[in-house]
């Protein structure tokens, strides 16, 4: 025998851990909530087999699972609302336990660290649970709000699980004092976690953080602004606290008795128990019964877009919807809602009823003022919802300074209620544009690459042809008169706006 040889006979086989068995991550909130994720595995040789249960969803079965020394690796197809979601999983067993890395919403990584359990062997994956269909609904009059997008704060971005009644005291003061009332941000909207569970009767209840609803809403009042609140048409809302499933008219009633003028509906665990097809129905049953409830509530659906909420959202009573997840405080997440997932969506957005890329993440510190100032004049553009998310007691002047600027606010509040379209692409800068009630337009030059870039808005792209006054909304100067187009040097990831009125011959 040669040495190659005496070496390969002696070669140990490739090994592969044994994982099978169930194993749970728990997910442990600062608010002290806990979720769990299942994972139920056979291994036999290398390859991996079984299924995940995760919070708020069907099990789903494993494919192309492989083991590898220690290191797991395996892929989970899911149906999401129609559309199949592919998520490559890999971890590494060690110690006893099993770490996945696994991709968070934000399209970052996150580690999950799974215990063993028990070593039994999974069955087949368990079929989905049955859900209610819902006959379609009756279209929803209008309630005769949000002429202009709705303008406010909300407190999910910046204080997600840790609002309070003190905290919403405290904003809406700072909102009379620094100026944002005056400039129009009148909703100061409670997000997710004031829910506790239900009465007796089944009313809801509000936890120790939000000792008194209705006292709360009379002092946000007392400022002269209005107060929001946050429900989920499934068992559960987001954050895991209390939905209005099957409470929906005795909700809208307690919301009215409160004196509540806002509703953010959020669909969240409504999956659970609703066939997604009935989504429209049960949008509608809420926006029934807010219009029901003898108060004006503002309607702002939460569905982040899927099942063609943009096309229907009005039809539920709705006065905005979501067009897309989760907005996160980065250039990244902001710009690719912004710009890309905006597209196609202007039609549907008019007076009453908007299109929402979700709230501001402006002053959160995750991005540059040059950024937040590219995110506030595409929201404007776009008719969004101007729903500050920052903590507003203590605020930095440049960041005030963005959020309070009345000639962008004004693009965004303009009375035409048209959203800005992309009217022109040139890899990374972009030209967007949108007609006002004047007859002038709004013209935004965007540059997304990392290099500062000429960036040239031509008017027949926008919709006109000749010379037009140029006023920049940013640098409050007006620019002169200018012929067929308009170029400006726009730093990385900034943006020239301009509000220009064509010149008549
Ligand atoms: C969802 C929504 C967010 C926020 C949270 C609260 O993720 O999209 O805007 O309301 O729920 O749990």
């Amino acid at each position: 025998m040669n040495k190659l040889l005496i070496a390969f006979c002696f070669l140990p086989l490739a090994y592969a851990a044994d994982v099978t068995g169930h194993w749970v991550a728990t997910q442990t909130f600062p608010d002290g909530q806990t979720r769990e994720t299942s994972l139920w595995l056979k291994t036999a040789g290398d390859a991996l087999t079984g299924y995940m249960v995760q919070p708020n969803q069907d099990a789903a079965a494993i494919s192309n699972g492989k083991i590898n020394g220690n290191d797991v690796s395996f892929t989970i197809v899911r149906d999401n609302f129609g559309e199949e979601r592919k998520t490559e999983y890999t971890g590494t067993f060690a110690n006893d336990g099993l770490t996945l890395h696994v991709p968070a919403f934000n399209g970052r990584m996150r580690d999950m660290a799974f215990k063993h359990i028990s070593s039994d062997a999974p069955g087949p994956t368990p079929s989905p649970k049955p859900r209610i269909s819902l006959p379609p609904a009756a279209d929803v009059p209008s309630n005769g709000l949000a002429k202009t997008p709705p303008m406010g704060w909300n407190s999910w971005n910046k204080f997600n699980r840790r609002v309070s009644d003190p905290i919403v005291r405290e904003i809406a003061d700072a909102m009379v004092k620094n100026g944002m009332k005056d400039a129009g941000y009148i909703y100061v909207n409670i997000d997710d976690t004031w829910e506790a569970g239900r009465d007796a009767q089944g009313n809801i209840l509000t936890n120790e953080k939000f000792p008194d609803m209705k006292a709360l809403a009379e002092y946000v009042h007392s400022k002269g602004l209005k107060i929001g609140i946050y429900s989920s048409p499934g068992p559960k809302t987001c954050a895991n606290y209390e939905g209005s499933f099957q409470h929906e008219e005795q909700d809208a009633k307690t919301y009215a008795a409160w004196n509540i003028d806002f509703l953010k509906y959020d669909w969240c665990s409504a999956s659970q128990v609703y066939d997604y097809h009935s989504m429209q129905a049960v949008y509608a049953k809420m926006g029934r019964a807010l219009l029901d409830s003898g108060r004006p509530i503002l309607f702002s659906l939460c569905q982040y877009g899927v099942v063609k909420g943009p096309q229907w959202g009005a039809k539920v009573g709705g006065n905005s919807w979501r067009t897309t997840g989760d907005i996160s405080d980065r250039w990244e997440s902001m710009s690719r809602i912004g710009f890309d997932q905006q597209l196609d969506l202007a039609p549907y957005a008019g007076p009453g009823h908007w299109n929402d890329p979700d709230m501001l993440e402006v002053g959160n510190g995750g991005m540059t003022t040059t950024e937040y100032r590219t995110h506030m004049s595409l929201w404007s553009l776009l008719a969004a919802p101007l729903l500050a998310g920052n903590d507003l007691r203590s605020v930095a002047p440049e960041i005030l300074e963005i959020l309070l600027n009345k000639e962008v606010i004004a693009i965004d509040q303009d009375p035409l209620g048209k959203q800005a379209t992309r009217v022109s692409k040139d890899g990374d800068v972009e030209v967007w544009a949108r007609p006002l009630k004047d007859g002038s337009y709004a013209i935004g030059l965007f540059n997304r690459g990392s290099n500062s870039a000429k960036v040239t808005a031509r008017w027949s792209d926008a919709g006109f042809q000749g010379s037009a006054k140029v006023r920049d909304l940013w640098k409050h100067e007006d620019l002169g008169v200018v012929a067929e187009a308009f170029t400006s040097d726009v730093p990385s990831h900034g943006v020239t706006l301009i509000k220009v009125q064509r010149q008549r011959r």
